[in-house]
């Protein structure tokens, strides 16, 4: 691991901190309420669809290569992981509609407005690759905390559920993505700190949709 990248994690920990006990409280209550963890997984199963998605998207041609087919084909599957765990924990087909997720407006947004501020902040001469390396390094060290909580509280729960080899996977983005962008010079530590703190807000957004969902649901 690059030194740039332990720097990044342990300042995208520090930032996270005061997000971990909510975060984990909010697994914990989705977890113990099956048919909500059904449409949870669903939701984060639509999440990593939108992120194939992109890569599909902005990647494809014949310049493509490999380490980007492998991302594609990982965060594929990893729609495919969430999408039959939570048919299977819903005893039925789940439709990525708003009756079978969880704040899905937000979530999307949560998505849609990273993705934007993002964009605007690229300098015009950047490499179209350093743009998708970025963006996606971001959103791994999301995707890393987020399912390391998940993971715990899944085991705590004693829930079939196993997140390790989509974690290990996860993982090795951010490690892959670190070492792609310091091969185009553009690992650039303030811009990815810059976007990791506009990143939390967003999800520190999404995170009460959820639990707003949740408080919903224990009232009604
Ligand atoms: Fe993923
Ligand atoms: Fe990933």
């Amino acid at each position: 691991m690059s030194s740039a990248l332990e720097l990044l994690v342990a300042a995208f920990e520090r930032d996270n901190a005061p997000l971990a006990a909510p975060t984990g409280a909010m697994l914990a209550d989705f977890i113990a309420d099956k048919r909500l963890h059904a449409r949870f997984m669903n939701t984060l199963s639509m999440l990593e669809h939108m992120g194939s998605h992109k890569i599909m998207a902005t990647q494809h041609g014949l310049g493509i290569d490999q380490p980007t087919l492998k991302h594609l084909a990982e965060e594929t599957r990893h729609a495919f992981f969430f999408k039959r765990h939570a048919n299977r924990e819903a005893g039925r087909v789940l439709e990525y509609n708003a009756a079978d997720m969880v704040a899905p407006l937000t979530a999307r947004r949560y998505f849609q407005r990273l993705e934007a501020e993002m964009v605007r902040a690229f300098p015009a001469a950047i490499h179209p690759r350093a743009v998708y390396l970025t963006m996606s390094m971001v959103i791994e060290f999301r995707a890393v905390w987020g399912y390391r909580l998940y993971q715990a509280a899944l085991v705590r729960a004693g829930n079939i559920v196993s997140l390790k080899s989509l974690l290990a996977e996860e993982n090795g983005h951010l490690a892959d993505m670190a070492e792609r962008l310091a091969g185009f010079g553009e690992l650039d530590r303030d811009r990815l700190r810059k976007f990791c703190v506009i990143e939390t807000a967003l999800y520190g957004r999404l995170l009460a949709a959820f639990i707003e969902t949740l408080n919903y649901r224990l009232a009604a």
